[in-house]
């Protein structure tokens, strides 16, 4: 194998010959070759360390974009919640003020009660009542109030009479939740119409539904039984009324301009043209206390009748009412008039009704005095004596309707006439 000339000079230059350059031949060529292998895995190992980055670069991109989105999806849900958060603060304000506004009410209902002044002046408080609208009250249970107001309403609605305006009908309305007038007119129905159980249904609480037109409120009322009593209605009441009451109190606390003061919604029925047209009386039961629907009764009436017994504390009982009235006069009952005391003769000497007469006579005086209304004097009506009769027939019909006279101050229907003529002279029915 020969050697090129510079090989064979290279290897003259290192003394080799012969298989000794045949190896060196070899060992150059291997180095040789391995400097080339050495080459090439440099630029392997170097493209293969480029790709290393390269991957190491795209990873981190790739990282780097998963974390942007992951912030940017946070940054979305931070967003929600602030805005979940911003209405739901919105939310409590809104609440917190309206809370705020109801405590002030209560607050308000509390101190002043009823007593607060009318936020209104309704054409009808202005409007002269065709009809007399007669309240019996005395804040004392007992003294005879439910009597005298059944009785009376009997009076004047007695068709064979017609004692009541333009001879028309009575209107009876009951405003004690004890439910004893009601039970006096439901009776008497029993008795002479179907013979069975006639139920209570507080229809008297349905003369507050807010708006009530006249002319629907004629719907609602029951037909007074007796057929002397045709025409006339009743609204009766049950123990339902309390609650009944109870709730359009709140109902005007909460929502004031929602059908108008409460205080005064009886009057806008009462001075509706066809109530007005219908009836020529108006009597009123009221409970022993100055109830929501005493004041509706009170603005509306013209004219109170107080009944009291002839004890000191039912005298006692009567003076507290007039009292009473005279702090409302003003503000709320300005043209009412009281017709009159009423005395429930309880004695029961014949002897003692001259000193029964002689002491009602002077609380009469008595409660003049307390009294700056319209007329000068409250008038002594006279008393009813007590009668087992009367006792007897409540409950069951109207005293007044039991013409049999078996004791000396005569019938109940005689008893309950004089008085009725005496209270139709004080307020000018006759
Ligand atoms: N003149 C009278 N004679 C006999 N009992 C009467 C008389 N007036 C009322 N009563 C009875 O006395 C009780 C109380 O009368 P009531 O009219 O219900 O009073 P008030 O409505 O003021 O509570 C009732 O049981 C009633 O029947
Ligand atoms: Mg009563």
């Amino acid at each position: 194998m020969g050697l090129r000339m510079d090989e064979a000079s290279f290897l003259q230059a290192f003394g080799l010959d012969g298989l000794e350059h045949i190896a060196a031949g070899i060992a150059v060529a291997a180095l040789a070759a391995l400097a080339g292998g050495l080459f090439k895995a440099g630029q392997l190992f170097g493209r293969r360390e480029r790709d290393g980055e390269q991957f190491e670069l795209r990873m981190n991109l790739k990282q780097a974009r998963e974390k942007l989105e992951a912030s940017e999806s946070a940054a979305r849900e931070n967003e929600r919640q602030i805005n979940r958060m911003t209405s739901s603060l919105e939310e409590t304000r809104r609440r917190a003020a309206a809370d705020g506004d109801a405590l002030l009410r209560i607050h308000d209902a509390i101190e002043h009660g009823f007593d607060r002044d009318l936020g209104e002046t309704p054409a009808w408080r202005s409007q002269a009542s065709r009809m007399p609208i007669i309240v019996i009250g005395n804040l004392k249970g007992g003294v005879g109030k439910t009597t005298l107001t059944a009785n009376l309403g009997a009076y004047f609605g007695d068709q064979r009479f017609r004692r009541g305006r333009d001879g028309k009908p009575t209107l009876f309305i009951d405003f004690d939740f004890q439910g004893s007038m009601s039970s006096i007119l439901l009776s008497a129905g029993r008795n002479f119409e179907s013979g069975a159980m006639i139920q209570n249904e507080n229809r008297a609480s349905l003369l507050f539904q807010p708006g009530l037109e006249g002319a629907e409120a004629l719907t609602l009322g029951r037909e007074t039984p007796r057929e002397h009593l045709e025409g006339g209605q009743f609204f009766d009441a049950s123990v339902d009324l309390a609650s009944h009451e109870e709730r359009l109190f709140y109902d005007w606390v909460f929502d004031p301009g929602r059908g108008g003061d409460a205080r005064l919604r009886l009057g806008s029925v009462l001075y509706s043209p066809e109530v007005q047209d219908r009836f020529g009386a108006v009597v009123i039961d009221l409970p022993p206390r100055t109830t929501l629907f005493a004041y509706n009764a009170l603005c509306a009436a013209t004219h109170v009748v107080v009944p009291t017994r002839d004890d000191r504390l039912s005298t006692q009982a009567a003076r507290t009412f007039v009292q009473f009235l005279e702090l409302g006069r003003q503000g709320f009952w300005p043209r009412l008039t009281i017709a009159g005391l009423v005395g429930l003769n309880t004695a029961q000497q014949p002897q003692q009704a001259e000193q029964v007469d002689r002491a009602l006579e002077q609380t009469a005086r008595d409660i003049s005095q307390l009294w700056m209304g319209p007329q000068p004097d409250i008038p002594y009506c006279g008393k009813i004596a007590w009668m087992r009769q009367i006792a007897e027939t409540a409950g069951e019909d109207f005293a007044y309707f039991n013409e049999v006279g078996q004791v000396v101050a005569g019938s109940p229907h005689q008893v309950f006439t004089e008085l009725g003529d005496n209270i139709s002279r004080n307020i000018g029915l006759i």
